[in-house]
């Protein structure tokens, strides 16, 4: 039995499998947990990258941060739950393909703006390097992709 073989017949797959009900629970649930991550992510993005102005950082920031982070977990486990019901489909689905490699960078990206130093500075309220502004950007313009690569999914 190959791992594509395996994840397709293990019991939570085979519930989702049998049942359109909770199947339909499971992907509104996945669809919930896209909207709190990007809640949460795209006004912080559009903050951090000087679109909205007026808010203080150092109050929104740790709030939009832990929603998002929240929402993505689910995101991660909810689409995993989905993608075992036809791995071996998906798996052949070019947007799928896409929508993982988009959500990779995205992840990277998280772990670049991180790893600067002038990030922390600026949710502590301090001023906004280019740096993190640029981030900022590329993370909105990552997270919308995946998104519409997770729609077109079910197109192909
Ligand atoms: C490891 C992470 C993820 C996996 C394995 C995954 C997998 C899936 C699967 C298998 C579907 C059902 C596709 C279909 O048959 O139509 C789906 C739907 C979807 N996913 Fe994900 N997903 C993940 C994370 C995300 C994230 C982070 C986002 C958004 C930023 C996202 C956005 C969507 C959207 C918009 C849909 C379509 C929902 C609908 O119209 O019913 N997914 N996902």
């Amino acid at each position: 039995m190959t791992l594509v073989d395996w994840i397709g017949a293990w019991p939570g797959a085979v519930l989702l499998q049998r049942s359109g009900t909770i199947y339909l629970f499971v992907n509104a649930a996945h669809i919930a947990s896209i909207g709190l991550l990007i809640g949460g992510i795209l006004p912080l993005d559009l903050r951090l990258a000087g679109l909205i102005r007026g808010v203080p950082l150092a109050v929104i920031a740790p709030f939009l941060a832990r929603s998002a982070a929240i929402g993505l977990g689910l995101a991660i486990v909810t689409g995993l739950w989905l993608f075992s019901v036809k791995p071996r489909e998906y798996l052949a689905n070019t947007a799928f393909l896409w929508k993982m490699a988009l959500l990779a960078l995205a992840l990277l990206n998280i772990a670049v703006q991180h790893r600067n130093r002038h990030f922390r500075l600026a949710l502590d309220g301090g001023t906004v390097h280019p740096s993190v502004r640029l981030v900022a950007g590329c993370s909105a313009i990552l997270w919308l992709s995946v998104l519409v690569a997770g729609r077109w999914v079910g197109f192909l």
